[in-house]
């Protein structure tokens, strides 16, 4: 268009002086540094009770400290320049000053949001990994989500039925690694648990798991965060992470005699057939499955 009104044509506005760049840059660094202290002073979590909360909120902090001052210098620089540019009576007709391309400009602007990006991807697959390592000594928890609610199941602590252990309110020890293995029943739900900071989607026929180390005693909100029907919002249950003696006392109110699968791993040790019976036996319930 500009091409169409010939040299004489459309008048243009005065090159922005330099002082006034500055100032704008001035201003978006002052933003960011305020955008930074705001995004560690605001509580954005619930109380973080497993040991993979810590490293997955480390991971949050690192992605609000790289991006919330961005988003602010973005922004202050945006409002600044509508405020400081905008027409005034009698700039109808004025055009800015004609800029075409700019390498080092166009280099820089690509180059550092892609070396930031794949730093970010890089750090969070290596958490993503991390919070996923088998630990020693884990403890099964087999969760169930049904229309519209949790059952959780210990198939390593069986009652006087030798059946494992039921509930509706997941109970933990403390400090003792967990690894859960997730069922549904009927269509998809998500076991979330906030204070974990971990989620996984229960689908009907396959199993699902992640793992979580509770490291603080407490009660927790449990929520499914997929929408699963009408009473989705009320598919919602507490965790209660007790100390191992009180874990104790859990298993005991509950019908636990002691012969759990971790008694038939000692038996193991002396090579007693009966073992491993016992360790089938106490596999998580096979109607649960893939058909
Ligand atoms: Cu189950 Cu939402």
């Amino acid at each position: 268009m500009a091409e169409t009104h010939g040299a004489q044509s459309t008048p243009h506005r005065p090159a922005v002086p330099r002082y006034i760049i500055l100032r704008l840059l001035a201003i978006g660094i002052v933003a960011a540094a305020i955008g930074i202290v705001l995004g560690f002073l605001i509580p954005w979590f619930p109380p973080a009770a497993a040991k993979q909360a810590h490293t997955i909120d480390t991971l949050y902090y690192v992605l609000i400290v790289a991006t919330v001052p961005i988003f602010v210098l973005v922004v202050s620089v945006v409002l600044f320049s509508a405020w400081r540019f905008r027409m005034r009576p009698g700039e109808e007709r004025l055009d800015g000053a004609p800029i075409h391309g700019n390498t080092q400009l166009e280099v820089i602007w690509t180059a550092l949001p892609s070396a930031l990006i794949a730093a970010l991807v890089v750090y969070a697959a290596i958490v993503l990994h991390d919070i996923g390592v088998k630990q020693p000594g884990e403890m099964t928890i087999n969760v169930t989500g049904q229309q519209f609610e949790w059952t959780f199941s210990y198939p390593a602590y069986h009652d006087a039925q030798n059946k494992p252990i039921v509930t509706t309110v997941l109970y933990l020890p403390i400090n003792r690694p967990v690894v859960f293995e997730i069922h549904a029943v009927d269509v998809i739900h998500t076991f979330f648990v906030p204070a974990f900071r971990l989620q996984e989607d229960a689908v009907p026929g396959i199993t699902t798991s992640f793992r979580a180390t509770p490291d603080r005693l407490g009660s927790y909100p449990i929520v499914c965060n997929q929408l699963c029907g009408y009473g989705h919002s009320t598919m919602r249950t507490t965790l209660k992470i007790i100390s191992a003696s009180a874990f104790q006392n859990f298993l005991a109110t509950h019908g636990y005699s002691g012969a759990s699968t971790q008694t038939a791993s000692l038996h193991r040790s002396s090579g007693a057939a009966t073992a491993a019976v016992a360790d089938v036996a106490n596999r998580p319930n096979p109607k649960e499955g893939p058909q």
